[in-house]
């Protein structure tokens, strides 16, 4: 019997594939990383991302056929969205091209429920319910995940995301791109303290993030010329800053969710500050804290055939339509199996 499901991501920079087996696990995955196509833009570029993808998405599915010794696929997961039009349509009309030419099932997958459900992926996987801290470039969210399909968004960015602010943040700090791990590494030598940079809404009682205020706060500190210091400091105190605000709306959403577990997805998952904040919160507080390894992080294929796995019963023969989606609201998500009317 065919147990493996190929998942397909290109959504946004990332191209990536991946096997999951049914009973066997994860059993190989390739990413790409568009970072140098994009580097001289200082942000991602639709039109050549698009083009990336087409370059970069067959060798990548080859080579984890091949790694994963060519197995019979029992099923095709390909990101619907959201994201890049263009780019979602390259997977897209991958998946159903392979999935005519195979005769086997295929499944558009929501990317955000691949980042929710990826730190199940690991050894040590979380059970459900948790709360989920998704912090990646186009999204900040606190998610309530009582089950598959089950999401709750409890609290979100009003304005810009995180991975966004650490993005611009390195920009006006002359930092390149990507921003976030370029602020972390400034950081390293800053003083955290240097700088009272404000932690936004974190006085009244919600649970939603703003980022822009911090944004300029940031550009006000780094007028005219900053020294290599001064520069490495406020690096640190806008970082502190984040992790500040970020780790008291956990607090909070936890309190209000009752929930005793707390995943972090999404590409700021990868901060060592937010880590060790984190992790230093979960022991004195007694909640547990789960992350999926780094390179799943940011965005993969493994999240995207996990999810196909998790939702394999809704899997259709294609019809030849190519169904990208730029937008679509993760509580459009019901569980699998149940239609929503
Ligand atoms: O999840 P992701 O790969 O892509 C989106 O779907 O958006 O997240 C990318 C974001 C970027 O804004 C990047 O600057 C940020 O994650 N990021 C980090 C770190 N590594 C990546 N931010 C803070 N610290 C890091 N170490
Ligand atoms: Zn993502």
């Amino acid at each position: 019997m065919n147990t493996a499901i190929l998942g397909i991501e290109s959504s946004c920079d990332e191209s990536a594939a991946a096997i999951y087996d049914v009973e066997k696990g994860l059993m190989a995955h390739a990413i790409y990383s568009q970072v140098a196509v994009h580097a001289d833009y200082g942000g991602v570029v639709p039109e050549l991302a698009s083009r990336d993808h087409v370059r970069k998405l067959t060798p990548l599915i080859e080579r984890v056929r091949a790694e994963a010794g060519h197995p019979g696929l029992a099923g095709i997961a390909y990101t619907r969205g959201p994201g890049l039009v263009g780019a979602l349509l390259v997977g897209a009309s991958l998946g159903v091209g392979l999935s005519e030419g195979l005769d086997v099932p295929l499944i558009g997958v929501h990317h955000m429920e691949g980042h929710l459900l990826s730190p199940r992926l690991e050894d040590n996987p979380p059970d459900l319910p948790y709360l989920a801290l998704l912090v990646s470039g186009g999204h900040t969210l606190l998610v309530y995940v009582a089950g598959i399909g089950h999401y709750q968004i409890i609290g979100r960015s009003v304005d810009d995301a995180v991975g966004e602010a650490f993005d611009k943040t390195a920009k006006t700090l002359g930092l390149g791109y990507p921003g976030g791990p370029a602020v972390a590494c400034a950081a390293e030598t800053g003083d955290p303290t240097a700088y009272d940079f404000p932690r936004p809404m974190t006085r009244n009682p919600g649970m939603n993030f703003s980022f822009s205020g911090l944004k300029t706060a940031v550009k006000l500190a780094a007028g005219g010329t900053p020294s290599s210091q001064e520069v490495a400091d406020i690096a640190a105190s806008f970082q502190q800053a984040v992790v500040d605000t970020l780790t008291i709306k956990c607090h909070r959403a936890l309190d209000v969710c009752g929930a005793s577990r707390l995943i972090v997805a999404g590409g700021v998952g990868a901060n060592q500050r937010l880590r060790d904040a984190l992790g230093d919160q979960a022991a004195t507080e007694g909640f547990e804290v789960f992350y999926p390894r780094s390179e799943f992080c940011t965005d993969n294929a493994a999240m995207i055939a996990y999810t196909g796995y998790c939702r394999q019963s809704e899997m259709k023969r294609s019809d030849g339509v190519i169904d990208a989606r730029a937008r679509w609201p993760l509580t459009d998500l019901a569980p699998p199996g149940v239609q929503l009317t």
